[in-house]
């Protein structure tokens, strides 16, 4: 196997801003699969992890690759953003992360989900009959944006009115690297500090007047006998908002973009809109084809070896889903869209280990729900202008996705 010197590989933001880096991805998985990646601007490299098996190993030994140590962002943060990042769910590693997330669990069980799916389905359909027959839209904010937010303001117990608040801070928050979504870090500070003081009000609302929502669950929840800190609740009112809202909504506007550009798999979903078989192998395919996070990053904790290659206590190892989703490994055809393709074992929520995306039924069910009621009423559509990528190196997002319907 060789080892691809550095220079030859870009997996950092604006690399993505053109488009997804498959080809570097198809070379590395085959050539150098676990790849030293230099970081310019005096932060350290990584060690890039593209293989499918070795992506789940390395996500389900925790213990080895964890996520306290260094966060699950690439880059290093300073102090302050690293207790922060602690904070929540997704920055912890066991005994604490257990405890926290069995918190926060109950309100996504299987259950939970299905009897929101009726729901789901009536905002989804209410939103695709704003769609104009014969007209354009710009599908990104004015559809694809909405559901997921809708939703996931409802569980958390955000008032109804408040959900464009939420829109609004968690795109400043989470789109950090793309000066089209957020002033920069200042900016993204600022809408941290300004969601914070909402959820203040919130949490001060449901300690006197509790209801059936997450918001009150968190409020009332205790931890070893404590009750969570102000910062605690914040942090996973943030999570809950950001990772809820972000993620889906850009697997909606990606699946939209492939099926413009694949109409003979758009024919075939459209003509078997009744079919469930069908829509449950194509909503997993459309996570495959256009998975809405590209990486996470653990911290090695002690000196060990990936594929022969070794690793040092301390060092990164950042895990690409994106990479993990076209394994010839594992996938037949992977770079064909394979609307009723089984097993399809991809990435999409993670490599499997104890972060697996807690949201994994709440997406399926609002991706299934939309796009399924967008073909039922529009089998034909095309796009009506170049759509725009967010340039980030963790989010695949589009920003700009303008859609003509039949
Ligand atoms: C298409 C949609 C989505 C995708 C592609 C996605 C993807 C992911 C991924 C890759 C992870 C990390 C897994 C790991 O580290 O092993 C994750 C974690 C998480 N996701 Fe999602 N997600 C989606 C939707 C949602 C939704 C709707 C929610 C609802 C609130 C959500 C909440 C979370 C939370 C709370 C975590 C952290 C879990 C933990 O640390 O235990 N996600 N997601």
């Amino acid at each position: 196997m060789t080892v691809i010197p550095a220079g030859e590989i870009n997996l950092l933001e604006d690399t993505w801003a053109r488009e997804v880096p498959h080809d570097q991805f198809t070379r590395l998985r085959r050539e150098d699969p676990v790849h030293w990646h230099d970081v310019p601007g005096g932060h350290d490299g990584f060690f890039a992890v593209t293989r499918h098996a070795d992506i789940k190993a390395v996500s389900r030994d925790p213990e080895l690759f964890s996520t306290e140590l260094g966060s699950f962002l690439i880059r290093d943060q300073a102090p302050e953003s690293l207790e922060a990042l602690r904070l929540v769910l997704l920055g912890m590693d066991a005994p604490r992360y257990s405890r926290y997330r069995s918190l926060v669990s109950a309100g996504f069980t299987p259950r939970v989900i299905r009897r929101l799916a009726t729901r789901i389905r009536e905002q989804a359909a209410d939103l695709v009959a704003t769609i104009p027959a014969g007209g354009t839209v710009e599908f990104v904010e004015e559809i694809a944006a909405r559901l997921p937010v809708e939703t996931i303001c409802e569980m958390i117990g955000v008032p109804a009115g408040d959900e464009r608040l939420v829109f609004e801070w968690s795109n400043r928050m989470a789109g950090g690297q793309d000066p089209d979504l957020s002033g920069g870090r200042a900016d993204s500070d600022l809408a941290a500090a300004e969601i914070y003081a909402y959820c203040d009000a919130l949490v001060a609302e449901r300690r006197v007047r509790p209801r059936e929502d997450i918001l009150t669950t968190l409020v009332h929840a205790e931890v070893e006998g404590d009750r969570l800190t102000p910062d605690e609740i914040n942090m996973f009112f943030v999570l809950l908002c950001v990772a809820g809202n972000e993620t889906t909504r850009n697997l909606l506007s990606q699946t939209v973009l492939a099926l413009a550009e694949h109409p003979q798999v758009r024919a075939e979903l459209a003509a078997g809109t009744e079919d469930d078989a069908l829509w449950a192998t194509a909503t997993e395919e459309f996570l495959r084809w256009s998975g809405s996070i590209h990486n996470f990053r653990r911290t090695a904790t002690r000196d060990t070896v990936l594929r022969g290659v070794p690793i040092r206590a301390g060092q990164k190892v950042v895990t690409y889903y994106t990479s993990a989703n076209r394994d010839e490994e594992v996938f037949t055809d992977p770079f064909t869209l394979d609307v009723r393709r089984t097993p399809n074992e991809h990435l999409a929520f993670g490599g499997g280990g104890p972060h697996f995306c807690l949201g994994a039924g709440l997406a399926r069910t609002q991706i299934n729900s939309l796009i399924r009621e967008l073909l039922r009423r529009h089998p034909e559509f095309a796009l009506a202008g170049s759509p725009r990528r967010v340039r980030s190196d963790f989010i695949n997002g589009l920003k700009y996705l303008p859609v003509g319907f039949g």
